[in-house]
């Protein structure tokens, strides 16, 4: 310290970051740690491939933002450079129908787009199965958020098809990885018994990071985002208490790039508490819209419901909510629990005079950013 009062201030040429890239959404992070035993059962069911059989099929379930997209690209890279795997992964989200994840698995398996003036499922899926065979290729397919195909109703048929890929063109060794963040699907119950019968797949769970672990990841990721000294430690728990309140690690990382930006935007060269409280009015919407927006009518119906009855009593919501949908108390229940494990809303059990325990639920965020959302 020179006693300086410009010391602390950054000039129009500097940053507090080194590299704001890695605080993106597409980075993929060089050092991915505790999540070693889901890649182990991933490497275990992927295995057989790399010797030239059919990979073992897997279903990888876990709320958002727990390395399970990670994991898979991870995982392909190292299939592509050491073996002759094919690997492809399909954004369900974007492509939600049996004909447009096959479209993506022929663009890969190709390199080129298929036609698009309609040719018929079943040329498609002969075109690609003829070429897998001719190549000696095994194919990995991962259904990255494959809810969505559920929510189409399309998950059924394309599993079929890649699933009695063999049967219908003999050689042809495909195996395919189910990744859900929709931990209120029963993946496999929710298949026709057809698919049923031949899917037997792999489990892998993606819990949610506890604080310790955000903690471990964040900090790395602000070494190689930052600038030395730019992020004290008691800002970095700062940043992964809050994450640990949702167990997005993508919430905490949004938060770091926008806690930096605002000490730039007060040309400080570190970033303070404060920056990291603000940055997190902000940011915390980015959970919540992505919840919001993965909802269904009636989850979103009993979101609006809760926002607009706030602070009362579970049993005054459960008959606006059934007034609303008509739907039961059992299905209230199950959706009480899917938007608790979201994080959207908190519940608490507690002694009430006279009528024994019962369940309080409120929302995890104010009322009227909510109703913005699922209004706007
Ligand atoms: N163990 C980890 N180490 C470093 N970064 C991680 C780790 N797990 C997740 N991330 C980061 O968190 C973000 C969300 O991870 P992602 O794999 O997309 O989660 P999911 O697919 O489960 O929603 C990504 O930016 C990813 O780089
Ligand atoms: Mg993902």
């Amino acid at each position: 310290m020179t006693g300086d009062p410009e010391d602390g201030m950054l000039s129009w040429d500097e940053s507090v970051f080194r590299d704001e890239h890695v605080f993106e959404i597409d980075y993929v992070p060089e050092t991915f740690r505790h999540r070693e035993s889901q890649l182990e059962s991933l490497k275990y069911a992927l295995r057989p491939a790399a010797r030239g059989s059919r990979p073992l099929n897997t279903v990888v379930r876990g709320p958002p933002g727990t390395g399970k997209t990670t994991s898979v690209q991870k995982l392909f890279s190292e299939l592509r450079a050491q073996t002759d795997v094919r690997t492809v992964r399909v954004n369900c989200q974007v492509d939600s129908t049996r004909y447009a994840v096959f479209s993506r698995i022929f663009e890969s398996v190709f390199d080129y787009e298929p036609p698009s003036s309609g040719i018929s499922f079943k040329k498609l899926f002969g075109q690609i199965a003829d070429r897998l065979v001719e190549e000696d290729e095994v194919l990995a397919v991962a259904l990255d958020d494959v809810n969505y195909l559920f929510y189409e109703n399309e998950a059924s048929d394309a599993l079929y098809s890649l699933l009695r890929a063999h049967e219908a063109h003999a050689g042809a060794k495909v195996g395919v990885i189910c990744v859900s963040s929709d931990l209120s699907l029963s993946v496999i119950e929710e298949l026709d018994s057809r698919v049923q019968s031949v899917f037997r797949p792999e489990e892998v769970y993606f819990p949610k990071y506890d604080v310790d672990e955000v903690v471990d990841i964040l900090r790395e990721r602000a070494e190689r985002g930052f600038h030395d000294g730019v992020l004290g430690a008691a800002e970095l728990d700062r940043v992964a208490e809050l994450t640990a309140e949702s167990g997005d690690l993508r919430v905490g990382i949004d938060l770091l790039r926008r806690a930096g930006l605002n000490a730039e935007m007060r040309a400080s060269r570190t970033i303070s508490v404060d920056d990291v409280d603000e940055a997190y009015e902000k940011s915390k919407y980015v959970h919540l819209s992505r919840s919001l927006r993965g909802l269904s009518d009636s989850e979103t119906a009993l979101v609006a419901v809760l926002a607009e009855h706030d602070g009362e009593q579970a049993g005054s919501v459960y008959e606006a909510f059934h007034e609303r949908t008509d739907l039961g108390y059992t299905r209230y229940s199950e959706i009480v629990n899917k938007l608790d494990q979201l994080g959207l809303v908190e519940t608490e059990y507690a002694e009430v005079e006279g009528r024994g325990r019962s369940r309080s639920i409120s929302l995890a965020y104010d009322p009227e950013p909510v109703l913005e959302r699922i209004e706007g």
